[in-house]
């Protein structure tokens, strides 16, 4: 453990809290291009499927002045509007180094862009992800407040042994979470919004099941990485989630206890059901 109490030491070159210097100087012009081209295919697909509140973040935080966006230029206004903070790392950080940023409304981003022949898939989030993906929800204040509440939940989600399960919370919400709205379906999740397939995929395709956000019951629900999700879970609003997660998660873990994980295409009885998946895409997929 190191003296700052983080499980793995930072690699070398980092902070003790794992954050580097953007080096937005050092970008190329390619690089600058690759952010561009993602830009233009994203905000030319999202009016009409990005939540209200996505969509006026992306506005906020002005990111369409073209190229890769400096930190710098972005935290003032983003912590004019909510306290947080943009903060560059090399790539996946561990959880402990996660919540403690988040706890204090820094969002770790990756540096490092995609290159010109990975435009639909990488592995490991990149700045377009971090970015463009992650930080227009952070200027809605209940969202701000949401995600500093997670960080905090982390520390105690460990000590309970429920990582797995607060993980799937992020995973159906922050990453690929839909809200309704008084003209349907809407994404939010960061997931979903960096992604050109998934943007419609989310939302069109009769494959997923979309179900109403039980929070218990989507804590119990397994996930999955390397595909599209077969399974999004629908928030009535941003409010109703910061809601349902700011209540203490003694009793929401003690409800897990007595309960089994759920296969990722599950329907319960229990289940507000938006859309009843065909399922046809992952089991075609599966041959
Ligand atoms: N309320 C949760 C707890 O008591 C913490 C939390 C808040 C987790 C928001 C996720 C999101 O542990
Ligand atoms: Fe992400």
């Amino acid at each position: 453990m190191s003296a700052d109490g983080f499980t793995t030491a930072p690699p070398p070159g980092a902070a003790a809290d794992w954050t580097i210097d953007q080096g937005w100087n050092a970008y190329t012009a390619e690089e600058h291009a690759v952010w561009n081209t993602l830009y233009e295919r994203q905000t030319a697909l999202l009016p009409g499927r990005a939540a209200d509140p996505f969509l006026k973040g992306l506005d906020a935080l002005d990111l369409h002045r073209g190229g890769i966006p400096d930190f710098a230029r972005i935290n003032p206004e983003l912590q004019r509007l909510t306290g947080w903070q943009v903060v560059a790392v090399p790539g996946l950080v561990p959880e402990d180094v996660f919540f403690e940023h988040l706890a204090n409304r820094r969002f770790p981003a990756g540096q490092f862009i995609r290159r010109a022949d990975q435009l639909d898939y990488l592995q490991e989030p990149d700045i377009f992800h971090d970015v463009f993906g992650h930080v227009p929800m952070l200027t809605d204040p209940t969202f701000a407040d949401y995600m500093q509440a997670y960080g905090q939940g982390g520390r105690r989600a460990a000590e309970l042994g429920r990582l797995e399960n607060l993980a799937r919370l992020y995973w159906y919400t922050v990453e690929f979470g839909l809200m309704e709205s008084p003209q349907g379906l809407r994404i939010y999740g960061a997931g979903i919004v960096s992604s050109r397939t998934e943007s419609m995929f989310a939302l069109d395709d009769p494959s997923p099941n979309r179900l109403g956000f039980d929070l218990v019951r989507l804590m119990r629900t397994h996930y999955r990485i390397d595909d599209f999700q077969q399974v999004y879970f629908v928030i009535p609003s941003l409010q109703a989630l910061l809601d349902a997660t700011l209540q203490d998660f003694g009793p929401v873990y003690a409800a897990l206890d007595a309960a089994e994980d759920l296969a990722i295409e599950t329907v319960l009885p229990t289940d507000r059901v938006f859309t009843l998946g065909t399922q046809a895409y992952a089991r075609a997929k599966a041959g």
